[in-house]
């Protein structure tokens, strides 16, 4: 049976969505510019499906949600914070910034890294993508400033690697090397700048980080082909 929508009041539904605040949806109600299945409507507290509603012709912009994958590219931080530089959401539909529940990213990847990011208004999926408890696997692409060192494999493998300015150590990791400064690592833990961290740890730095994978979704190929800075729709995880 197909899940029944959740009906709102018309002029939340448009102040949720990011079209209007409350008071503004008055005036555009007024002006005969909103249809509910077709038909004019001008009554605020008119309780309705988002899916049914059109401004202007067009159906409202992800009405029952948000849930993308951005191919973010090197340069931009993961932040609402304007002062912090340019902003992941630059990418994104302006009338996202305004949509209740906030669009926010499911974790985060640092200003220098590039790679897949899940953006989403479902505050439950970013609880269940970014736990710890959920073990939801990374694969991170690094070129390094020397060779790979010899004992790398071993170390990330270990479940000792302790971090700096940290006691517990981070959970094994896997690391193959896929040439002489490159190498693929694949883990389920996020702390902040987990991957250039455990490097750091090992005597190496890291010169460029790419995530392919995050989840069930996987940046190239067999996977999403997004061009840096591009953005699709995309399904929940089963
Ligand atoms: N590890 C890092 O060091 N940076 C990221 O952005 C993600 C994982």
């Amino acid at each position: 049976m197909a899940a029944r929508p959740t009906l709102l009041r018309l002029d939340r539904v448009l102040a949720n969505l990011g079209y209007a605040t409350r008071s503004t949806a008055a005036g555009l109600l007024r002006d005969g510019r909103v249809l509910v299945d077709g038909v004019e409507m001008r009554d605020a507290a008119t309780k309705v499906d988002p899916q049914a509603v059109t401004l202007d012709g067009e159906p409202l912009d992800h009405p029952c949600g948000v849930l993308v994958a951005l191919h973010k590219p090197a340069g931009l931080v993961c932040s609402h914070d304007e002062s912090e530089g340019p902003l992941v959401y630059d990418l994104l539909p302006f009338r996202w910034t305004a949509r209740t529940p906030v669009v926010t990213s499911a974790g985060r990847l640092d200003k220098d890294t590039s790679g897949i990011l899940i953006l989403t208004d479902d505050s439950p999926l970013v609880h269940r993508l970014t736990s710890p408890k959920h073990h939801v696997t990374k694969e991170y692409e690094a070129i390094l400033d020397r060779p790979v060192p010899a004992d790398a494999v071993e170390a990330f493998a270990s479940g000792t690697l302790t971090l700096r300015n940290e006691n517990r150590p981070c959970a094994p990791a896997d690391l193959a090397v896929t040439g002489e400064r490159t190498c693929t690592v694949t883990m389920t833990e996020g702390r902040y700048h987990q991957v250039r961290r455990m490097f750091s740890a090992i005597g190496a730095e890291v010169e460029s980080l790419h995530r392919r994978v995050f989840g069930p979704w996987r940046l190239g190929v067999n996977g999403l082909d997004l061009a840096p800075g591009e953005w699709c729709d995309i399904n929940p995880p089963q």
